[in-house]
């Protein structure tokens, strides 16, 4: 309430630029060549041609970015902050590559300062590669959701972050058990759940790290708790797969042992899904639950190809996009977005630039539950914002100085940009870059 008092005396300012933003109207793509945004305390108050806002509101403040691409800040679904001490590790699948290289690399999170710096590094640089609202495995360490809530929270970042829960099948310095995870996750989500812009989410690593009885205990608090996020890992490598039929033998699939613990509902957001049946698919979008697409990863550790338009298909079924590094190879949505092109090629149906907009903004938004908040540039919203430049590189300038359309610029900034491209970024209508 105090922030709304506020916002109502704040000065206006406007952004202008190129706007390009997705709407709630799927079919309807805002493309303002010489856009403008008015922007009052964290709030969107109005997006039109930038002649009409500049008018509505002359006594505001400008700040004008020419020819440069203003877009909604991107929303991360599906990433690991314990991960980035090891990204880019080489040479091994999914199980292997957990035991060699993530797991060590999560037992750091034992230390509270490496926590913190850890959730302070990786904050920096969501801001860096323009992204304003991510949801983020923190590692087993309660002390880990800490430190990301503390961090995102003074960068004013909209974050859903929870501690890991695992009771087997991990090295046992990364084990918690039933009633500590069931613990832990309660006090945590009852610190941090509606703070600010943060929320808790309820997380089991995935399957084969839980037993029935933790995920027994986490269906308890996510039944207690009808409204909060829950994340977790679905059906990313044929191993694992396997593995989760021997562990769960009287469950018909992999969705089935998520669903037994009512864990398959509307904002539950599982990371890959790319070998899920087509039953798999329309019992997840029945629940309207969501899949975070993180072609980075798949590609990096030959998980496997994610058919992001076959899986649109499921009614009610939310998709949004995941860097998910640390297996994920960069936190930029625009090369995760380069990723997702060349993996929609490759399974035959070629991803468009408007809808790889809307794919890392407000179909993220709408994959987390807070498509009311974020995800475009429309009265009413939150101001995050992230203003893309065109020339930020030599390759891209030469491109970009060629293109005849929006699409194709935007298509040229997909695959050719990275943090690079971010020239400016204002969260929750402070400009912090
Ligand atoms: N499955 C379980 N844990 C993980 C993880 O940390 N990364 C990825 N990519 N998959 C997982
Ligand atoms: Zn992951």
């Amino acid at each position: 309430e105090g922030l709304a008092d506020d916002a109502a005396a704040a000065p206006i300012r406007i952004i202008t630029g190129h706007v390009v933003s997705p709407t709630r109207d799927r079919g309807r793509t805002i493309d303002l060549e010489h856009g403008g945004i008015a922007v009052q305390g964290d709030r969107i108050l109005a997006v039109g041609p930038a002649g009409e806002v500049l008018d509505k509101y002359p006594s505001a403040s400008v700040e004008a970015h020419g020819d440069r691409l203003v877009v909604p800040g991107f929303v991360d679904c599906h990433a690991h902050y314990s991960q980035m001490t090891m990204i880019a590790s080489p040479g091994l699948q999914l199980l292997e590559w957990l035991k060699n290289y993530t797991f060590p690399a999560e037992g750091l999170f034992a230390d509270r300062s490496h926590c913190a710096a850890m959730a302070n590094f990786f904050t920096d640089q969501l801001v860096a590669h323009g992204v304003t609202s991510a949801c983020v495995y923190a590692t087993v360490h309660p002390e880990s959701a800490r430190a990301l809530f503390r961090a995102a929270r003074s960068k004013s970042l909209r974050i859903m972050t929870g501690k890991v829960c695992m009771d087997r099948n991990a090295p046992d310095y990364l084990l918690d058990t039933p009633e500590q995870a069931y613990e832990q996750s309660l006090e945590l989500l009852e610190e941090w759940h509606g703070v600010d812009r943060l929320e808790y989410a309820l997380t089991p690593r995935f399957a084969p790290t839980s037993s029935s009885r933790q995920l027994e205990l986490l269906g308890r608090i996510a039944e207690e708790h009808p409204d909060i996020p829950i994340q977790t890992h679905l059906s990313e490598n044929p191993s694992e797969c396997e593995w989760v039929g021997e562990l769960f033998p009287d469950e018909s699939d992999y969705t089935a042992v998520y669903e037994r613990f009512g864990l398959v509902r509307k904002r539950s957001v599982f990371g890959h899904a790319t070998h899920v049946s087509e039953s798999e698919l329309d019992r997840l979008g029945a629940a309207q639950a969501s899949l975070a697409h993180c072609p980075t990863s798949n590609l990096f550790l030959g998980s496997g190809l994610f058919r992001l338009k076959e899986n649109r298909r499921a009614p009610g079924l939310r998709i949004g996009l995941g860097s998910d590094v640390g297996a994920g190879t960069s936190l930029s949505p625009l090369a995760s977005l380069n990723e997702a092109y060349k993996v929609s090629r490759s399974v035959g149906e070629p991803l468009e630039s408007f809808e790889a907009l809307r794919l890392a903004t407000l179909d993220g938004a709408e994959a987390l539950g807070t498509d009311h908040a974020v995800g475009s540039l429309e009265p009413g919203k939150e101001a995050d914002v992230v203003v893309l430049d065109p020339e930020s590189t030599p390759v891209l300038r030469q491109r970009t100085d060629y293109a005849q359309t929006t699409e194709e610029l935007l298509f040229a900034m997909m695959l050719l940009g990275d943090d690079r491209a971010v020239h400016s970024v204002y969260v929750a209508g402070a400009k912090v870059r």
